[in-house]
């Protein structure tokens, strides 16, 4: 819990002269934060904040951010030291439980998650329900949503192990979920988990087998494939973890709550931006136009057009992640030989990432290339289609997701979210028979 400061912010009415002094509530990092739990009742007022720019939704201990000066850490551990020594098996551990895991620990919580990974079989019947070019993130929200309807009744959000159940089972079944989107769309068959690989491995060989040939992906790629699900795994309040967090305020199952994340995650404007990103490179090698002309239609204020991938609600200096996928992506990319046909793309990205950091619009705006600019090329890069980007972004941040929840859930002070309004619409007014009208 955060705790009180002796600092307190003092509000004077100055059309009654009514003055209240508002605690300021600091915490471990970060700036402090202003109680206005009382100011309604006190002086009669709401706050105003749309998109919630400045406004500190709960307490949380998961994940923190410095956005002026790129940092960002999972439980209190530097994305760089994890993302340069850790799995995404030990960061989903401490993601969910706090501490970096002992070697027994890792050991129980990867056999808890190999014995959730099977799909019911029922399922398969739901996947054919689907048109033959269902969007794969159209898949996964429903195919996540669903997965209440088996376990509905064995959810009791408020218990704890209960709660670390349901996370199991989401945090193992989304690989397998993730795969059949993949194989649905390709029409090929949907492969089963091998529990003798880790759970990136497995997730990869779900993606690539086919009937009698196990694809093995190279360390290369497994690595980059690791890594990018390390980045991606938990990111603070953004847009899709309010939302499980808001669905789940009200009781809803884990699974109805995570659909709904990955329903805000699916967004061009969030997680969506990695396949906008690639659908923008190519729009702009076919356009054959030059990059002068993207990046003046990304400043023209009557054009909806803005540069995927760059700029970000926080970060207001270059996303700690992207600057660690970057390398990743130059390093994939020379082990694929110059043949690789995405080499263009790269090309691309560069010149555009150069241009952009020299461009004093985007130096005013602080508009720094995020996460989504490079883990778009690594995807495409390892033959993964662009429709399936957001949908590994999901499942990489399911542990994300449950952690917000957990945590929310076990906090006694907890309570279904429920914002107020500025109204600005009609005073009352009579109605009007029709014939008057
Ligand atoms: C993710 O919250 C998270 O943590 C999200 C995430 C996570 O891990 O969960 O990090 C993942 O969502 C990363 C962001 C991915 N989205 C994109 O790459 C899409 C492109 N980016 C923009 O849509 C935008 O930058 C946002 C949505 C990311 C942030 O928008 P904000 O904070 O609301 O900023 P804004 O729209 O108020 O922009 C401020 C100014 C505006 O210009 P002015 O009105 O001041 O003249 O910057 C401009 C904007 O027009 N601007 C851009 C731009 N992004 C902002 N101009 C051109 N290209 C862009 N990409």
């Amino acid at each position: 819990m955060s705790s009180q400061s002796n600092k307190t912010v003092t509000i004077t009415d100055n059309t009654t002269g009514k003055q209240i002094k508002l605690p300021v509530l600091k915490g471990t990092d970060g700036p402090g934060t202003i109680d206005i739990r009382s100011l309604y009742k006190e002086l009669g007022y709401f706050t105003f904040d749309p998109g919630f720019m400045s406004t500190a939704s709960c307490d949380s201990k998961i994940t923190f951010i410095d956005g002026g000066e790129g940092r960002l850490s999972y439980r209190g551990y530097p994305i760089e030291q994890l993302a340069g020594n850790s799995t995404y098996d030990e960061v989903c551990y401490l993601l969910l439980y706090g501490e970096l895991p002992k070697t027994t620990q890792l050991l129980s919580y990867t056999n808890s998650i190999k014995e959730h990974k099977l799909l019911d079989e029922k399922m398969r019947r739901f996947f054919l329900g689907f048109r033959h070019d269902a969007h794969p993130m159209a898949m996964m929200v429903a195919s996540v949503g669903a997965l209440a309807a088996f376990y509905h009744e064995e959810v009791d959000v408020h218990d704890p192990v209960s709660r670390e159940l349901a996370a199991h089972r989401l945090i193992a079944k989304m690989p397998t979920i993730a795969s059949w989107c993949y194989k649905f769309a390709l029409g090929q068959p949907f492969n089963y988990p091998n529990l003798d690989l880790d759970y990136t491995a497995d997730f990869l060989h779900m993606l690539y087998s086919m009937p009698g040939r196990l694809r093995k992906p190279t360390p290369t790629i497994v690595r980059a494939m690791d890594l990018i699900l390390i980045l991606h795994a938990d990111h603070e309040q953004n847009a899709s973890t309010s939302t499980v967090r808001l669905t789940g305020s009200s009781e809803a199952s884990p699974f109805a709550a995570l659909s709904a994340g990955i329903g805000s995650l699916w967004g061009p404007a969030h997680g969506g931006a990695n396949e906008a990103v690639i659908v923008m490179l190519k729009e702009i090698v076919a356009s054959g136009k030059d990059l002068s002309h993207y990046i003046a239609r990304a400043k023209d204020k009557d054009d909806r057009f803005r540069l995927m991938g760059f700029g970000h609600r926080v970060y207001k200096n270059y996303d700690p992640r992207a600057k660690i996928i970057r390398q990743i992506c130059h390093d994939l990319l020379d082990e694929l030989g110059d043949d690789n046909p995405n080499k263009p793309l790269l090309k691309i990205a560069m010149d555009l990432e150069k241009i952009a950091l020299e461009d004093k619009y985007f130096i005013k705006r602080k508009l720094y290339p995020n996460v989504d600019f490079y883990s778009g090329i690594i995807f495409q890069a390892i033959g993964i289609p662009v429709s399936m980007f957001t949908v590994i972004f999901a499942l990489s941040r399911t542990v994300g997701w449950l952690t917000h929840w957990m945590e929310m859930m076990s906090d006694p002070e907890a309570r279904i979210g429920r914002p107020r309004q500025l109204y600005t619409g009609y005073t009352e007014r009579d109605y009007l028979d029709i014939n008057k009208r």
